[in-house]
């Protein structure tokens, strides 16, 4: 309570304000705006992974009723080939430009019709001839044009005598994991609308940052960034495959400019597959030199992953190598490998997530061969300081969440022998693992009005994607404002709120809670004595330390148990625990939730997502839920999330991030904990039927 009798909203359980709106169906998704005079574009894709289009035959789609054009790179407008996004130019953009083909399933012309099943129509009879060149899909580690990765993000490490170590160790585990291509898959597939007027370009878009998206368009489309202005009110889901600009945007931008009049662009869910991001393959190798009594020496992660040589892209896979444990020498390595495939973009947990299933499956098999129970040798190897930094850490509570996890989960029971629970033809194993996440804030924006209604009116271009963001913020607002949650009005998800981080890289409500406490600081002091409406507005961008000197994370553990069934081989997830240290928690019930949520992508990726392409044509065949299987409700077991009490100093109102780091770590305990049962480690995932038997 503060001085006026007024309860924090922050660390309160309450539902979103909108849910209502959205089991009822009255809060409008992009594609149920109503748009007057609207036309809709059908995407036609490339099937030639690599090569140039000889002719795109259009005369019969042209002929069907309805249609008002076909674009592709003969009539389509010029864009900016320079334009780009996260790191750096990123020649995937600009689309339509000219006839070479990239990857299979390159958006390569759009069909514009009066409605989506006239265009539809259309789009199918439209005939296109390829003069295809040999591609290179065959991912490795080893393959010939690999080349370290970009340090955009910081260099690897490199510290201590890492031979020395390993050669000094009482035990060296060397094993090599593998994770495959996955696709993001949100419920709301791709969808954009799109109109001009008078040089400005509107449009409502399903994203998760309509204002990077919307500097990135202007940059795209050569305007000035004033006059792109972008809007994602309500989204479905996006899970790192809407943080950048996508294929719906740009071709509805281009066609509504060409038509002179809006026009919507909906992805199939195929298209999704085929044309929007992905998580890239990756194969990690991993050794860590242990002595006897399961102390550290060495370790060294080197991991690769594909990208498409069309645009720079870091999954980060070896941070917690550096991060998670002490040791005299640590060395990670980054490889790139440019192959012609969809250009990959971040996917639930970027590099945390495939790297924690191989380095935390490494770390198992330290504990195996030793003898030594897994949470003990994680609790013995915990650092000081960074193991490779040297730098604090700003909070650390990993120890809290292993320990609470382990008493909850009843970890002490646990015979560590593999294969000696059995109940019927299932085996029974349990298994752990630890997660390091990194931390932080992006620069935001926000406006806070005093109004004479006695409410507050906040502006800031956040998104909420189904999180609960939009509720946590007013949460933060009202306790920021010293009111009730009910006098605040917020406005979100518009990018002429200004500069605010998307929801993405855990960051987006940090972020922009950050911006809002700092605005409602500034509207009290003006508001001593004010009688008309007060205004505030603050950017962030000079308070954030950059450089700081401590380490800033969040930290999991995660506990699964799993049957596997020995006619089958069929692995069941029983029971899923997490134990978060994410800072304090605004909104318990909905951080829960999308904690939940994140486990249960990871429970799928460990068990079911696979991308399998052809390499003959080099197309993904399991663009759709029929072949990319996804965990359905039956899957998925009693899942408990929770949180021990942590405060992030670093933040003025100690939160720190919670978006991805349900997902990481999930697949690695999943694992271990299927070595437990059987005494087979799958070091591929997933860990499908056909892998176990
Ligand atoms: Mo997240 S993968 O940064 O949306």
């Amino acid at each position: 309570m503060n001085p006026d009798g007024i309860t924090a909203a922050v660390g309160e359980s309450r539902p979103r304000i909108e849910g209502r709106l959205k089991v009822t169906g009255a809060a409008r998704y992009t594609a149920d705006v109503p748009v007057a005079g609207l036309a809709h574009g059908w995407v036609v894709t490339a099937t030639v992974s690599r090569g140039r289009i000889r002719d795109i035959d259009a005369g019969e789609a042209l002929a069907q009723p309805g249609v008002l054009g076909v674009l592709d790179h003969r009539n389509a407008r010029r864009l900016n080939p320079d334009a780009g996004q996260y790191f750096g130019p990123d020649r995937s953009l600009p689309l339509l430009q000219d006839e070479v083909v990239a990857y299979a399933g390159r958006p390569i012309a759009l069909v514009v019709a009066e409605t989506p099943e006239q265009a539809r129509a259309a789009a199918a009879t439209v005939r296109v001839t390829y003069d295809a060149e040999p591609h290179d899909i065959e991912f490795s580690l080893a393959h010939p044009a690999a080349r370290p990765a970009s340090t955009l993000f910081g260099p690897e490490a490199d510290t201590g005598d890492l031979e020395a170590e390993l050669a000094a160790s009482a035990l060296v585990v060397d094993e090599v994991y593998h994770t495959p291509e996955e696709n993001h898959s949100a419920m709301e597939p791709h969808v954009a609308t799109a109109w001009w007027q008078d040089g400005h370009l509107h449009a409502l878009d399903s994203d998760q940052g309509p204002f990077g998206i919307s500097q990135v368009m202007a940059s795209l489309f050569l305007i000035d960034p004033e006059r792109a202005h972008i809007r994602a009110e309500h989204v479905g889901g996006g899970f790192g495959g809407k943080t950048v600009c996508g294929p719906q945007l740009i071709l509805a931008a281009m066609a509504a400019e060409h038509f002179g009049r809006p026009v919507r662009v909906a992805l199939t869910r195929r298209q999704v597959f085929l044309a929007t991001g992905s998580r890239p393959p990756t194969e990690q190798r991993v050794r860590i030199g242990a002595d006897a009594d399961g102390r550290f020496r060495a370790v060294h992660h080197h991991a690769a992953f594909a990208l498409s040589p069309l645009a720079e892209y870091i999954e980060w896979c070896t941070e917690q190598a550096r991060t998670l444990y002490a040791a005299p020498a640590i060395r990670t390595e980054l490889t790139a490998v440019p192959l012609d495939l969809l250009p990959p973009c971040s996917m639930r947990g970027p590099g945390a997530t495939p790297g924690s299933f191989a380095f935390e499956s490494a770390v198992d098999e330290v504990a195996e061969r030793l003898g030594i129970d897994p949470l003990r040798l994680r609790l013995l190897n915990q650092p000081e300081v960074g193991p490779v930094s040297g730098r604090p850490f700003s909070s650390r509570r990993l120890v809290a969440c292993l320990q609470e996890g382990a008493r909850r989960f009843g970890w002490a029971q646990r015979d560590p022998r593999p294969r000696v629970r059995r109940e019927g033809d299932l085996l029974v194993g349990t298994g752990v693992a630890a997660v390091a996440f990194i931390a932080g804030v992006f620069p935001s924006s926000a406006t806070i009005t005093a109004e004479t209604d006695g409410t507050f009116s906040v502006r800031i271009g956040a998104t909420d994607i189904g999180t609960g963001a939009r509720t946590a913020l007013i949460a933060v607002a009202a306790d920021a404002l010293g009111v009730g949650v009910e006098r605040i009005r917020m406005h979100i998800g518009d990018s002429d709120l200004g500069m605010a981080a998307g929801a993405g890289g855990s960051r987006g409500t940090t972020s922009c809670a950050f911006a809002i406490v700092e605005t409602a600081k500034a509207l009290r002091e003006k508001l001593a004595g004010a009688t008309t409406p007060v205004t505030a507005s603050v950017d962030t961008t000079p308070l954030i330390n950059w450089r700081p000197d401590e380490d800033r994370y969040t930290y999991s553990a995660v506990f699964a148990e799993v049957t596997v069934d020995v006619a089958t081989g069929e692995v069941r997830v029983r029971r899923l625990l997490g134990m978060f240290a994410v800072g304090r928690v605004i909104n318990p019930l909905l951080a829960r939730s999308q904690l939940i949520g994140g486990m249960i992508g990871g429970l799928s990726m460990a068990l079911h997502e696979e991308g399998v392409r052809d390499p003959v044509t080099g197309r993904l065949v399991t663009a759709d839920f029929a072949g990319y299987h996804i965990s359905a409700h039956a899957d998925v077991p009693g899942i408990e999330a929770d949180f021990v009490a942590d405060y992030e100093p670093q933040d003025p109102s100690g939160f720190n991030g919670l978006g991805e780091i349900g997902n990481a770590g999930v697949a690695a305990a999943i694992a271990n904990a299927v070595w437990h049962a059987t005494g087979t480690r799958h070091r591929t995932l997933p860990i499908s039927l056909g892998r176990v038997v």
